[in-house]
């Protein structure tokens, strides 16, 4: 007996009534098209999932948070708000087109607004890919800074775990250490996928030699037509690694360039999101 018949069987008895086959019929056509109805509703860029090597699910696009609400006082021209948008606005117009998937960070320096922004959207949780990394800093400190780190970030980010934590750069001598750190944690039930970004091959070489036993999920990298490292994206993928693409729109900066104009114009498309294309027709997660 399949799970919905079952369901409508059970939620039949508890009120007490007795299903002919016509009704059983009708209420499992009612419940197929309600299904479609919901996936027909949901945006198409989040029908695309990629399967991690843990096994779990990632969405294939997903809404970066750097610079949303605040310049981290860390970056030039930094510590300052943005602009006028909160980034309450941001998260909440991201979700309303259809984003799931979000990509923080420590260094953002933005955490308790992304945190509260989710939160007052009343999303559920298990609809959210919530993603976030450790700065250099806490690194260098060490496995109990890093620690610590995650548990702000879980506080800030009003949740029990986050779906995806990297190491945001690998810290020279360091970045072993913090790695392992991960692992406990990850076993520990707070982190459900680790990763690692910015890591060359012999990073990648130096934390498996180190002592990883289990292989990073994604390597973040900045990936675009501009800057395609194809010898390191496919050194990764023979490990298993899954690549998220950063700066995926080249910071903005190559809107104008003339080969990426004639092909958004070809379709009937911005440049942005010929950009946005390309790096998920080339398997990237695009951030
Ligand atoms: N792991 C890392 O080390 C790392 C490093 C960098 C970024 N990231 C992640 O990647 C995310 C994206 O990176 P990014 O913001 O640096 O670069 P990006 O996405 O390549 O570029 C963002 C810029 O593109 C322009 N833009 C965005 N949408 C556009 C559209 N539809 N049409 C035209 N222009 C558009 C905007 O420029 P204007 O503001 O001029 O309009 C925006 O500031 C970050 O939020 C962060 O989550 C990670």
């Amino acid at each position: 007996m399949s799970a919905t018949l079952q369901s409508v069987l059970d939620a039949a008895a508890a009120a007490g009534k007795q299903l002919d086959s016509v009704s059983i019929a009708f209420a499992l056509g009612y419940l197929a098209s309600r299904r479609q109805q919901q996936q027909d509703a949901e945006p198409a860029f989040n029908k695309i999932a990629y399967k991690l090597n843990d096994g779990r699910k990632h969405p294939a696009i997903g809404f970066g948070t750097y610079k949303c609400g605040v310049v981290p006082a860390s970056a030039s021209a930094g510590g300052v708000p943005v602009d006028t948008v909160s980034a309450k606005q941001i998260i909440q117009d991201a979700v309303d087109v259809g984003y799931r998937m979000f990509d923080c960070a420590q260094f953002y320096a933005n955490e308790a607004d992304i945190g509260e922004a989710l939160e007052a959207t009343g999303v559920p949780r298990e609809e959210l890919f919530i993603i976030s990394k450790v700065w250099g800093d806490k690194i260098y400190e060490g496995p109990d800074a890093v620690r610590a780190q995650l548990k702000q970030t879980l506080s800030d980010l009003r949740t029990d775990y986050v779906d995806l934590y990297l190491i945001h750069w690998p810290v020279p001598g360091k970045h072993v250490a913090a790695y392992l750190e991960l692992e406990k944690l990850q076993k520990e039930g707070l982190i459900r996928s680790i990763g690692v970004s910015n890591y060359t091959i012999s990073d990648f070489n130096e934390l498996m030699d180190g002592g990883a036993t289990v292989v990073p999920a994604v390597n973040q990298i900045e990936i675009n037509p501009f800057l395609h490292r194809k010898e390191t994206i496919e050194f990764f993928r023979s490990k298993g690694v899954l690549m998220q693409a950063y700066r995926s729109l080249r910071a903005g900066k190559e809107h104008d360039n003339v080969t990426l104009g004639k092909i958004a114009a070809k379709h009937g498309k911005s440049p942005a999101q010929i950009l946005g294309a390309w790096a998920v027709q080339h398997g990237y997660v695009y951030v």
